[in-house]
């Protein structure tokens, strides 16, 4: 049964004295696709025998955005889940800023479903481990791989910090969809710097190897476009290894939505992963519904 919310100015998209995160009008497509998405998900699989659906979104920021220039405010991504029509019947949010922490602390708190919302303040990269232990456990609890928990996993950060070994943790859980920010500016400025050095850099550590060095060796120098078009087919063919379906003979592969900033620049592709084919359909589903021109 879907659950009635209370109103609540914190859970609405209207300014309540809290934290709001600054955005630019042109991150409105990436909550708007997670949306419909989310949406997606939730209603076609809530009759389906899951033990549970569980969301993870490991960089929650405050829970609301204020847009610029148009000074327009929405429902950040945590609050997108929260207010679905269909619930999760879980929700982990982890935040490492403090003011960004406590604005979703209060948000969250005034909904009816705090009390199915883990709200973990601090790295992501270290605190994915309880949720995944967590997630295991329940999956584990009866016959192993029989009635498994069905996951969502939004993986936003702002830049470089999300790493590799934290998208294989949550990959080890068999059910496992990902929405992933690739963040394509964070790599073009960091890249060159990153290349010979001879520590471990944020590159080594987004990628998961040094391996991401070859690719770019080979296409260093040519434009920006075949650049990025090369890092994202790597990332794409880790997340293959870990067991999701990215079929090139059958063209099975889930649409990417690239943004761009005021001035025309690529800042970062949101793209999609799932083990099952239906997740790739309802993911395309979800890019073509925002991409449709609006009809007024
Ligand atoms: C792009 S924002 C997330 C926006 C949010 N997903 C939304 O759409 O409303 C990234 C957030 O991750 C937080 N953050 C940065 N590094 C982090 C880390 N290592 N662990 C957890 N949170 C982190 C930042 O404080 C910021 O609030």
């Amino acid at each position: 049964m879907p659950q009635e919310t209370t109103p609540s100015k914190y859970l609405e998209p209207v300014i309540d004295g809290l934290k709001m995160r600054d955005s630019q009008d042109y991150a409105k497509d990436k909550l708007r696709i997670l949306r419909a998405y989310v949406y997606r998900f939730t209603t076609s699989m809530r009759n389906k025998l899951w033990r549970s659906l569980h969301y993870i979104d490991l960089q929650a920021g405050p829970g609301k955005n204020q847009f610029r220039p148009s000074e327009s405010v929405d429902l950040g991504s945590p609050l997108i889940a929260l207010t679905t029509k269909y619930p999760f019947s879980r929700h982990y949010f982890v935040e490492k800023g403090d003011d960004e922490f406590n604005a979703l602390y209060t948000r969250i708190t005034a909904s009816q479903l705090t009390r199915n919302t883990t709200l973990l303040h601090g790295d992501c990269n270290q605190l994915v481990d309880q949720i995944v232990q967590e997630i295991s456990a329940v999956d584990s609890a009866y016959i192993q791989g029989k009635w498994p928990s069905l996951n969502l996993a939004f993986l936003d950060p702002e830049g470089l910090e999300l790493e590799w070994a934290t998208v294989e943790k949550l990959a080890k859980i068999n059910r496992m969809d990902l929405i992933i920010n690739f963040s394509t500016s964070g790599f073009t400025r960091n890249a060159e710097q990153m290349l010979n050095s001879e520590h471990t850099t944020k590159l080594d550590s987004f990628f998961g190897t040094l391996e991401w060095k070859d690719q770019y060796r080979q296409v260093v120098g040519q434009d920006a476009t075949k650049i990025r078009r090369v890092m994202l087919n790597f990332y794409q063919d880790r997340l293959k290894q870990l067991g999701y379906v990215y079929n090139y003979e059958r063209d099975i592969l889930p649409d990417e939505k690239a943004f761009r900033n005021q001035k025309g620049a690529q800042v970062y592709t949101l793209m999609f992963a799932s083990k099952h084919e239906l997740g790739i359909q309802f993911w395309n589903d979800a890019i073509q519904e925002v991409s449709q021109p609006k009809l007024f």
